[in-house]
């Protein structure tokens, strides 16, 4: 394939001639000189345009072309210690694709309802590309880690007969005259599968029709799910922070410009060592009373609990074993008290909330078949996840990691709107 030239590599190129194709992403002059900041998808260069040294038509150009028009402009490439890049482009061409229309989202403050809807447009800015990039970075931590440990990625559906979360947020969709729904959770599935491989992880957007407005839920989100056979609570949990502070090392380490674009205070970032504080449910309802929160044994806890967890951590902190009236119906039992499960929720530090969710899975069929009913869950839904319990049943455990909240919590970025390129949101799924 041949290449263009391109912006973050254009160090390969000093002293050369090349021609970067791209946008315009904003323009100034000053007397007999246009400065055009052209934006190619991988960097942002400044092109200077001097009036005596280029032609009539270039100047002009360079002149009158609008911002986020789609250009290609030809130059030397000059070394610039002041330039954000190190280099600019001394420009002798400057070519239009297309003259773009006046566009909407300029250098000015917008409020945030005009900005989600022109979405589309948006994520063309340094912030939001600083986050896309982020994203891509940890998805790629986030596998590499799973695949150099023996994790073999096998893929669950989304088309689902059944709940696994609970029936109040499932979106429901008509299947040939049978009603299926979008699935909350890989998890069922991953459970047979570990039976096969021992270590899986399912890696794939999930579903929840939550009524929640609030800067942490999502209607589509993405979530890594691993799953492994005869690992117990206390190995998910080791798991977990393993697989949390490697991609935090790794993001630390590969993208500590975006970090800065964003304004990411690294420290937070840099205390994220293993091992993580564990806190038993108990424990952190204690933690949590003796910060002046009104909250009993029993309750499940809210964003402001969780905020309230994680901030009094320099490092994510693990919370496991909670009532099992709180959690799901898969859940094992703890012996010692079997009114806990073996559940544990990962809380990030600084006030992200839960990334992590997960635990330790019944593997008793008689036990698992008075939960289903427990919860009013249809067993016949369920028969091939109880075969799982009548052929070679064993222990096993496993977590989901929330991608976006993830995301929000490594970039800094407030709300969660902003760590996936379309977000869905409670009552929008414009553009
Ligand atoms: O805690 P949850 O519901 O756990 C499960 O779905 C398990 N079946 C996973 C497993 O054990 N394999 O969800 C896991 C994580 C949460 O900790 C949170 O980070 C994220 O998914 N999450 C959401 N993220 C964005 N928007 C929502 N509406 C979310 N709901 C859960
Ligand atoms: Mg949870």
């Amino acid at each position: 394939m041949q290449q263009d030239a391109l912006i973050d590599t254009i160090g390969k190129h000093q002293d050369g001639k090349v021609t970067l194709k791209g946008w315009v992403y904003n323009k100034r002059s000053s007397g007999k000189i246009r400065f055009v900041l052209l934006r190619d998808g991988t960097g942002i260069i400044q092109c200077v345009f001097l009036k005596n040294d280029v032609p009539e038509h270039v100047f002009d150009l360079a002149d009158s072309v609008t911002q986020e028009s789609s250009v290609e402009v030809t130059g030397l490439v000059r070394a610039d210690a002041r330039a954000p890049g190190g280099f600019e482009l001394t420009a002798d061409g400057l070519k239009l694709i297309q003259l773009a229309e006046p566009y909407p989202i300029t250098p000015k403050e917008h409020g945030v309802d005009f900005l989600m809807k022109n979405r589309h447009l948006w994520f063309r800015s340094a912030r939001q590309v600083a986050v896309l990039r982020i994203r891509n970075e940890i998805i790629k931590a986030l596998r590499g880690f799973l695949d150099d440990n023996g994790f073999l990625c096998c893929d669950t559906p989304i088309l689902t007969p059944a709940a696994c979360e609970g029936t109040t947020t499932l979106f429901e969709l008509d299947y040939f005259g049978a009603t299926v729904y979008l699935a909350q959770s890989g998890q069922l599935y991953n459970e047979p599968l570990c039976a096969a491989v021992r270590k899986t992880y399912c890696f794939g957007p999930t579903f929840r029709a939550e009524k929640s407005k609030t800067r942490r839920h999502l209607m589509e989100f993405w979530m890594l799910e691993p799953e492994v056979a005869f690992l117990d609570l206390a190995g998910s949990m080791e798991l977990a922070e393993e697989l949390v502070a490697h991609t935090v090392a790794r993001v630390l380490d590969k993208r500590k410009q975006d970090l800065e674009t964003l304004g990411r205070d690294l420290s937070g970032l840099e205390a994220v060592r293993t091992p993580f504080p564990r806190l038993s449910y108990a424990d952190a309802i204690d933690l949590l009373r003796s910060k002046g929160r009104n909250i009993e044994f029993g309750d499940d806890f809210g964003a402001e609990e969780e905020t309230v967890l994680g901030q009094s951590h320099d490092r994510p902190v693990i919370v496991h074993r909670y009532p099992a009236a709180v959690k799901a119906f898969y859940m094992k039992r703890d012996e010692s008290d079997p009114s806990l499960a073996l559940a544990m929720d990962m809380i990030s530090s600084e006030g992200y909330g839960e990334i992590i969710g997960g635990g330790q899975r019944e593997e008793d069929r008689q036990k698992l078949e008075a939960s289903i009913k427990q919860h009013r869950l249809p067993q016949e839904a369920f028969e091939w996840y109880l075969d799982l319990r009548r052929y070679g049943s064993f222990p096993h455990s496993g977590f989901g990691l929330g991608l976006e909240r993830f995301v929000a919590w490594i970039t800094g970025v407030r709300h969660i709107r902003e760590t996936i390129p379309f977000p869905r949101m409670l009552e929008k799924v414009y553009p």
